[in-house]
């Protein structure tokens, strides 16, 4: 809990930003969300209409008011409750035991042994693989690594002691360091989402993940999802936006370091992937054209550039941004893709990444058919009353028994929210003990109109009222719908499905019982579900284990190029069975 002295007679959503305060105000500041509450300590806050229909006459008596509508009209002392959304937290994964990750690891270095009178260090170094010299121009990155080697041989030299034997490292054919053999070699891998970002350290040479975190998008502060973030930029926030980016990316790697006991200067590597709205707005890049049709991007090409390029860190390794498909199939399910392998399988599969932007890719016969659907933000907490992200102390998963909803945490901590998994539990069980009707209406017409789940630390109900039901009916409608149109253009049907891959920040975490049940996951393809994880950051793990060569880089291309796009919002099918899947009509 943070306490934030100000004096202000202006919007204390504004007021408590230019203090360096966070709050996820997900609606941009319209006081529908919620998420910007505090509590009032003392002064005077007059309550708003915004304030009335959120809290009870005994919060806003308690002092609860939502910082975008509240002017104070004295000095006051406020409260911030801690969201849990600034902390890097251990709850992102992929399935690493799933694929062959671990086994693609590249074999690194190259030893050979330096003469005894080179004509230069780096025509030594250039010719290492034939052990001769040759003449070839190197970049400055590499050359600083040659001259590390020859800082190294000018004590030797004063020591008369014997000439070691080094191993030079390339990554795609750059030497990025030249040392002993066993020589601390590490990458790091970031997806950056709409609503969390992950970050993978991992070693180089053995494919080990050596720590890994995530933590919530900070860029929610000015908006939850893609759309609401583009308008944010193209009013005038898009190098805030862009910092905020670079800042957590910062952050995030010095979070993996502390955990790992590692040193910054030991990373050679960072590849990045999300999808193309939040890769624009970390490169800076306009983003005036993505959300008016025709929806052209600046780029969707691979991206290479010096770290120093970009952050502001200590690192001086090269990054790399994985390419994307399109404005709204990003370079997540490019990554996505990638690590799953979904192309190589030989029968029909596909990969759904849930969140924000629901996309969804189906591999077969050689094809890859791809699209994507706006879920909105309900399956990561945003736009419901309680919603929080995954963060620790984030409900994950809901029972009803003995007449009661028992609730399950992230790490075991206080109740500080509702997350995905959450959400679409408490629907499926509220169907399940008749409190939910299959309209998606309360059985109960009197109030209080909501289901009561626990209490959270500042003793303040975390209930689920009528309006989240309505946002979980639009998001698994707009992810059903959707694939039922992606399959039904190829032509195929459940039953032709081999695999059906769950990405996404809850992949691990969702219960298929209570996904089958609310009708976002088809009940045929349940026993056919593979979750994931974060299928992006894999994507990107592996792209880091690339090795000396570049092979990689054509195997993301030859992703990119096979993919064909397909429009939901213009498919006939889709728009028909948009309406027809609102409904929990099939939910036992
Ligand atoms: S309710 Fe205040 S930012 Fe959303």
């Amino acid at each position: 809990m943070a306490e934030i002295r100000i004096d202000s007679r202006e919007n204390l959503l504004k007021a408590l930003r230019a203090t360096g305060a966070y709050l996820p105000a997900i609606c941009g500041g319209r006081g529908s969300c919620g998420k910007c509450a505090v509590r009032v300590i003392s002064g005077s806050v007059p309550v708003s209409d915004s304030d009335r229909a959120r809290f009870s006459p005994a919060e806003l008596e308690d002092g609860w008011r939502l910082a975008c509508a509240a002017f104070p009209v004295s000095e006051i002392v406020v409260e911030i409750p801690e969201s849990g959304e600034r902390q890097f937290s251990a709850v992102s994964g992929f399935a690493e035991t799933k694929t062959e990750i671990n086994a693609n690891a590249a074999q690194w270095g190259e030893e050979f042994v330096l003469k005894k009178n080179p004509a230069s260090f780096a025509r030594q170094v250039t010719g290492a693989a034939g052990g001769g010299e040759t003449k070839r121009e190197l970049a400055l990155a590499e050359l600083n690594e040659v001259s590390k080697l020859a800082h190294a041989q000018g004590e030797i030299y004063k020591s008369a002691a014997q000439t070691d034997n080094f191993y030079i490292y390339r990554d795609r054919g750059k030497i990025i360091h030249i040392g002993g053999k066993t020589d601390p070699l590490y990458g790091v891998a970031v997806d950056i989402g709409t609503t969390t970002l992950g970050f993978a350290l991992v070693e180089l040479r053995t494919g080990k993940i050596a720590a890994r975190c995530s933590s919530v998008n900070r860029q929610r502060e000015m908006g939850g999802d893609v759309i609401s973030r583009i308008q944010s930029a193209n009013n005038g926030n898009l190098l805030a936006l862009s910092g905020i980016a670079r800042a957590q990316i910062d952050e995030g790697i010095a979070a993996l370091c502390a955990e790992a006991g590692t040193r910054s200067r030991d990373i050679y590597k960072l590849a990045i992937t999300g999808n193309t709205t939040m890769l624009h707005l970390l490169l800076n890049l306009s983003c005036h054209t993505l959300g008016q049709a025709p929806f052209t991007p600046v780029t969707l090409d691979m991206v290479f550039a010096r770290y120093g390029e970009i952050f502001s860190g200590d690192l001086s390794c090269e990054v790399a941004i994985l390419p994307g498909i399109s404005t709204y199939v990003g370079a997540d399910i490019t990554a996505g893709l990638f690590f799953t392998g979904l192309r190589e399988h030989k029968a029909p599969a596909v990969l759904v990444d849930i969140g924000t932007n629901g996309e969804m890719a189906l591999a077969y016969n050689g094809k890859i058919l791809c699209t994507a659907t706006a879920a909105g933000p309900a399956f990561e907490g945003g736009n419901i009353l309680w919603g929080t992200g995954s963060v620790p102390g984030a409900i994950s998963g809901v029972r009803f028994h003995n007449g009661a909803f028992e609730t399950r945490t992230i790490g075991d901590k206080p109740p500080a929210g509702i997350c995905g998994t959450g959400v679409i539990d408490t629907v499926y069980e509220g169907l399940r003990a008749g409190l939910i009707l299959p309209s998606g209406r309360f059985t109960k017409t009197e109030p209080p109109n909501e289901l009561f789940l626990a209490k959270n630390q500042d003793g303040r109900d975390i209930v689920f009222c009528q309006k989240d039901i309505r946002e979980l009916q639009l998001a698994k409608s707009a992810i059903r719908s959707g694939l039922d149109a992606l399959l039904n253009h190829a032509g195929l049907g459940y039953n032709d499905i081999h695999t059906l891959y769950i990405a996404g920040g809850f992949g691990f975490n969702l219960n298929m019982e209570s996904a089958a049940g609310v009708g976002l996951i088809p009940a045929p393809l349940v026993p056919k579900t593979n979750l994931a994880g974060n299928c992006a950051l894999g994507g990107a793990v592996k792209y880091l284990l690339n090795g000396r060569v570049s092979a990689y880089d054509e195997t993301l291309r030859e992703i990119v190029e096979c993919a064909e796009e397909f429009n939901l919002p213009d498919d006939k099918y889709f728009n028909e069975h948009f309406i027809d899947n609102i409904n929990f009509d099939n939910w036992e």
